[in-house]
């Protein structure tokens, strides 16, 4: 077996209680499972609601190299700048052509690996956006050629365009996953020509809640139909995160295992 560049994805981190259980163990997994680079989705950082230049730097500093994004990107005005000045951000490929920042990325492993992270988001039941199918060719069109990786974050609703598009780039990229729903999925796979797929990573958030929500707001509004106040829970999460091994020589991935540590 060839020396695998091992990658540690984790979903959306849920406001203060997922950035207090990474900040607990992520140093310790890098460290346990020897990862070479970790991802995560930091639509939701900052409360529950978009991110900010102090929550994605607590995730930067933990050892977190990119972070992907989603429907709640824009939610926090200051990132409408931010996403410009550094290149660890990404948001959807098939967002406005109007909006900053950038669709994938690429970032050097301390080893010297180019590990190039996309970022795409679902069309079914979610908002009237590009088809990000066409989007995933444009960013592999654009992607040199010589990477050693390429991660693909659907951030979507529906289970059936995520495995869509994990098909739709079998032997293209080295893991096609899912975030969004908050919620994991146990289908781990890799199909035949080497591309990982799992259809959500899940939330690290606490799961004594409604999607990393308190009960008391989401249920009430589910119940009487009414405006309600949404607050995400602050302690009490567990890390749901998934480890690929992809061989850099050929791109695909060789192993997938999924990891969950519970609060204490
Ligand atoms: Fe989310
Ligand atoms: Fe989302």
């Amino acid at each position: 077996m060839p020396e695998l560049i091992n990658i540690l994805v984790i979903g959306d981190i849920i406001g203060r209680a997922g950035r207090r259980a990474l900040s607990e163990h992520l140093p310790r997994l890098i460290d346990q499972h020897r990862i070479d680079f970790t991802v995560a989705n930091g639509e939701n950082l900052a409360a529950g609601f978009g991110l900010t230049r102090k929550t994605a730097e607590e995730m930067f500093a933990l050892g977190i190299d990119v972070l992907t994004n989603g429907n709640h990107c824009w939610d926090k005005r200051e990132f409408l700048q931010l996403i410009d000045e550094d290149s660890r951000f990404v948001r959807p490929m098939n967002f406005s052509t109007q909006a900053p920042g950038r669709g994938w990325t690429m970032r050097e492993t301390p080893a010297g690996h180019r590990i190039a992270v996309v970022n795409l988001i679902g069309q079914v039941f979610m908002g009237p956006w590009d088809c990000p199918f066409g989007a995933a060719d444009r960013a592999l069109r654009e992607i040199p050629s010589d990477v050693h990786a390429i991660l693909v974050d659907m951030h979507a609703e529906a289970t059936s365009e995520k495995m869509g598009m994990s098909w739709h780039l079998d032997g293209r990229a080295s893991f096609v996953y899912g975030t969004h729903t908050h919620v994991p999925t146990c289908d781990e796979i890799i199909h035949p020509s080497g591309t990982a797929y799992q259809s959500d990573i899940g939330m690290t958030g606490s799961y004594q809640s409604i999607i990393g929500m308190k009960v008391e707001g989401a249920l009430a509004r589910m119940v009487s139909k009414l405006p309600q106040r949404f607050e995400a829970v602050e302690r009490g999460a567990t890390i749901f995160a998934t480890k690929v091994g992809i061989d850099p020589a050929t791109r695909r991935c060789r192993r997938i295992e999924r990891i969950r540590v519970d609060p204490d």
